[in-house]
């Protein structure tokens, strides 16, 4: 599953490049031209005949200049040839896609600055939230929202299904003042991001985030039956049971928390992307993103696999500490994901500190994603595993709040 580029393509790729035409470059793009990054090996595959399309490779990642039409044709060769599921990110300009490029090799690693206090020290709290968080809670938010046809990003269903997490996470933060539940709206696509945020005595923010769209199928994907059930109900259930248990249990933080429905994460990470870009443009200062992206597949001997590429390596190892200390029980380790593979990777290309808990080793994970076939039924239809995924969360808001 792990896909390393051989030397040998990344080479002869920087020579492709050296020779493209550059008349591409200088064309604005109209509406339906996109430029996009994706990993060199899967832009060589997909525009053998049209290698004008590649504008740019450096280290392993392209930029490509395609259409809104290409997309089905990627993403099906990404799946296909590489196991990836999308495998590409879209960005608003040619510039913007190749300072993605130039910048990816030291984000892969990133250690971007953390203001961030990782002392562990509220074991009584952590505890006592831990103890509330309800299996039940998370099956049944993703029951419901497994029950639109699709939440695909510009769909009727996935307007729905947003304005649903909208009011589920209103009545959960009614009667609170100091909770807002608002909706981030995107220019380009219709579903918007739903946000809650708790506002502490500090601006400082903490993010816990996951993507609430969906998708299946190469073609009509509007109309697909999409569940997404572990991809991602799994996440938005695990980010609204950690939202109740923090509400009803009266917990007034000190930092301001900020939970994020993300649109668009299945077409490039697009509705994440702009959240990030609109926080690092206010000089929000962000202690740390936890980022929630199939919790509820239980397909390996780890527990939790922490994502070790494109998030932040001292918020990774707060977390295995925090797993130590709450859950000692659980097994995990770090994996790779090998690219962009979800919402942390706008974060951290934006400079915050993110990470993401993963349900399994990556080789292992839920092999029907992004089919009608993600249902809770290949969960044993229950939210055990990703009940875990609370009591994790539950843990990092309240130390890193402290
Ligand atoms: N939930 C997946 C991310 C994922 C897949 C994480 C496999 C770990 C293992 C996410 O929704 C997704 O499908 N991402 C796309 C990339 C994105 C840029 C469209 C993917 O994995 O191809
Ligand atoms: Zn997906």
């Amino acid at each position: 599953m792990f896909f390393s580029i051989p030397r040998f393509v990344v080479g002869s790729l920087i020579l492709v490049s050296i020779t493209q035409p550059s008349f591409s470059k200088a064309h604005p793009s109209s509406n339906k031209r996109l430029f996009v990054t994706m990993g060199s090996d899967l832009s060589e595959k997909v525009f053998t005949n049209k290698s004008q399309k590649v504008l740019e490779s450096t280290n392993g990642l392209s930029v490509v200049e395609i259409e809104v039409d290409d997309m089905g044709n990627i993403s099906h060769e990404a799946h296909e040839g590489f196991h990836r599921c999308g495998g590409f990110m879209v960005h608003e300009s040619y510039e913007k896609a190749l300072e993605e490029v130039q910048n990816d090799s030291s984000r892969q690693f990133a250690k971007n600055v953390s203001f961030a206090d990782y002392s562990i020290n509220q074991g009584s709290q952590v505890n006592a939230r831990i103890g509330e968080a309800r299996e039940i809670r998370i099956r049944k938010m993703i029951q419901k929202l497994s029950s639109f046809k699709n939440r695909y990003f510009e769909s009727e269903t996935g307007l729905e299904s947003q304005e649903y997490i909208f009011n589920e996470w209103k009545s959960i933060g009614s009667g609170r003042s100091d909770i807002e539940v608002k909706k981030f709206k995107h220019n380009s696509w219709p579903q918007d991001t739903i946000i809650a945020v708790m506002r502490g005595s500090s601006d400082e923010k903490i993010v816990i985030g996951g993507h609430a769209d969906s998708i299946a199928g190469w073609w009509n994907r509007s109309r697909a039956t999409a569940p997404g059930a572990d991809d991602n109900a799994s996440g938005i259930a695990t980010i609204t049971e950690t939202f109740r248990v923090l509400v009803e249990s009266g917990y007034r933080p000190e930092k301001t928390l900020v939970f994020a429905a993300y649109a668009a994460e299945e077409v490039g990470l697009r509705g994440s992307k702009e959240m990030a870009e609109s926080f690092k443009k206010n000089n929000d200062t962000v202690l740390g993103v936890l980022q929630l992206d199939m919790t509820n597949y239980n397909g390996s001997d780890w527990d939790i696999a922490l994502v070790s590429d494109f998030t932040n390596e001292e918020q990774n190892k707060f977390l295995g500490s925090l797993i130590d200390t709450y859950l000692p029980q659980l097994k995990w380790g770090y994996d790779r994901c090998g690219y962009a593979c979800s919402d942390h990777a706008s974060w951290t290309g934006q400079g915050f500190p993110a990470s993401a808990p993963f349900e399994a080793r990556k080789s292992k994970m839920n092999p029907h994603i992004h089919t009608g076939r993600d249902t809770l039924s290949q969960s044993g239809d229950n939210a055990n595993h990703a009940l875990k995924f609370v009591k994790l969360a539950l843990a990092y808001v309240i130390e890193l709040d402290n």
